[in-house]
């Protein structure tokens, strides 16, 4: 049979012919935690401050872009995960609406993405841990907080969190669902912390000039400037929710648990992340946090608050590893659907009896990550992760409006609201996204999935499960 006409049947994808089967330990608030969990980290607390450098005061609409189109994109997700609550998210989607090649072109991208979001978010981490440490008198040498690009040598507390946390995650689901609950909301706490201190302080004349650098334009080095290059950038922070969907598997009611862990968590970050960015911008001009690598620390200590600063330095500190577990997670959780689907070697879907979780996979998830994070440049590992996700984004959208046509009366039990307008815009606004992606990115993303086309072809093509009939 043709590789297009590899389509999996809606009703196996619970299935497991190896017998290798995830735990369905997690319910509702343990799904909307790791959707937080996933959604506020170092988009937020970091990338905020690169975003005002690409476009001034402006980034408040790119806030409002990249959350409109996640927002549609999650609607669509929403569907898709309730009505195939297995693990394996839009890979499992593309291979049930669009085939194999769809699936394998999908899965790749999201090993992609779920790899660097890991490094990025450690380097994030490590920015705040590394002001933090100055402000218990205990600095760590600039050498040993930044990659060779930044001037360093290695970022080594950005390469001990994604070891500490493989490690953590490979002890088991259920203790690393709890600890990401009370992080959780330590997380959301000190962003509330920071709007508290922040608004008081707001000065209208701060969002004047409004757009320094347009809508889009280039700067002198050929850099993409503007709203759409920025919302581009910050479209990192508003994913996290679709690692919920990878998580289908082990949730206990998944219709209803599920609906409510995505959409609940997206709204949620969306309405904070708009407040936060405006009070960054209201309580100082952009440009004076632009280039720093702890950006409400610093807002908070120009602002005369150098304890509270630390303090949220300390909450980002404690609560970025639940955002590299999340993701480390989904990781683990897509090798494993890939590998049970015999499009990658077998053994990788291997479950520890003891724990329940693929222990060699995760702990594979994170050497790789941490030797990235130890080298490369934020924004770089950043919006290469961005370009894995979008093309995510875009293939779920895409199923969702396929499936509606393909099987109309299949039980729904979250329907995309307006999915004909929804399901449009998420695909559209991705694509576009992607276009003012840096060319740097795009290509890396394109080379990535050539060498994925290779591996498929050398092995999936043949070892597929369903090549097997
Ligand atoms: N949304 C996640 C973050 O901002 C990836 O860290």
């Amino acid at each position: 049979m043709s590789i297009f006409t590899r389509l999996k049947p809606i009703d196996s994808v619970h299935d497991n012919p190896g017998g290798e089967r995830l735990k369905p330990t997690l319910s509702w608030p343990h799904l909307v935690a790791l959707g937080v969990g996933g959604i506020v980290g170092t988009g937020i607390y970091t990338l905020i401050g690169q975003a005002a450098g690409l476009a001034g005061p402006g980034m408040v609409i790119s806030f409002l872009i990249a959350g409109v189109v996640s927002a549609c994109a999650a609607l669509a997700y929403a569907e898709m995960a309730t009505m195939m609550p297995a693990a394996g998210s839009a890979y499992t989607y593309s291979y049930v609406v669009m085939g194999e090649p769809v699936a394998w072109f999908v899965g790749w991208s999201l090993i992609l993405e779920y790899t660097v979001v890991c490094a990025a978010v450690a380097v994030g981490w490590s920015a705040y841990a590394g002001g933090f440490m100055v402000w218990l008198d205990l600095p760590i040498t600039p050498a040993l907080l930044a990659g060779p690009e930044a001037g360093g040598i290695v970022n080594l507390p950005a390469v001990a969190i994604s070891l500490a946390v493989a490690a953590l995650l490979a002890a088991g689901t259920r203790e690393s669902a709890t600890v990401n609950f009370v992080l959780v909301i330590l997380k959301l706490a000190a962003l509330a912390a920071f709007i508290a201190l922040a608004l008081p302080a707001f000065d209208a004349k701060h969002f004047t000039p409004f757009l320094p650098y347009g809508i889009s334009s280039l700067g002198e080095n050929g850099m993409k400037l503007g709203v759409l290059p920025a919302a581009s950038l910050i479209f990192f922070a508003f994913y996290g929710f679709d690692t919920i969907s990878t998580a289908a598997e082990e949730a206990k009611r998944p219709g209803r648990d599920l609906s409510i862990g995505i959409v609940g968590s997206m709204l949620l970050c969306t309405a904070i992340y708009i407040v936060v960015a405006i009070a960054a911008i209201g309580a100082v001009p952009a440009a004076s946090f632009a280039t720093s690598a702890e950006p409400l620390a610093l807002i908070l200590r120009n602002l005369g608050r150098a304890s509270w600063s630390a303090m949220i330095g300390g909450a980002a500190v404690l609560a970025f590893p639940t955002v590299i577990m999340v993701f480390m997670y989904g990781q683990s959780r897509i090798f494993f659907v890939m590998a049970r689907d015999r499009l990658l070697p077998g053994s990788l879907a291997k479950v520890n009896a003891k724990t329940g979780t693929p222990i060699a996979v995760t702990l594979f998830t994170g050497v790789v990550s941490a030797v990235i994070a130890g080298l490369a440049p934020l924004k770089l590992i950043a919006e290469l992760a961005n370009s894995g996700t979008l093309c995510a984004f875009v293939a779920v959208s895409l199923a969702m409006l396929i499936y509606r046509r393909r099987d109309p009366n299949r039980p729904r039990v979250f329907r995309t609201p307006l999915a004909w307008l929804v399901g449009p815009l998420a695909i559209l606004g991705c694509a576009y996204l992607f276009w003012n992606l840096p060319a740097l990115t795009q290509r890396l993303f394109l080379i990535w999935n050539a060498i994925g086309i290779v591996v498929y072809a050398v092995y999936g093509v043949k070892k597929s499960r369903l090549a097997q009939g």
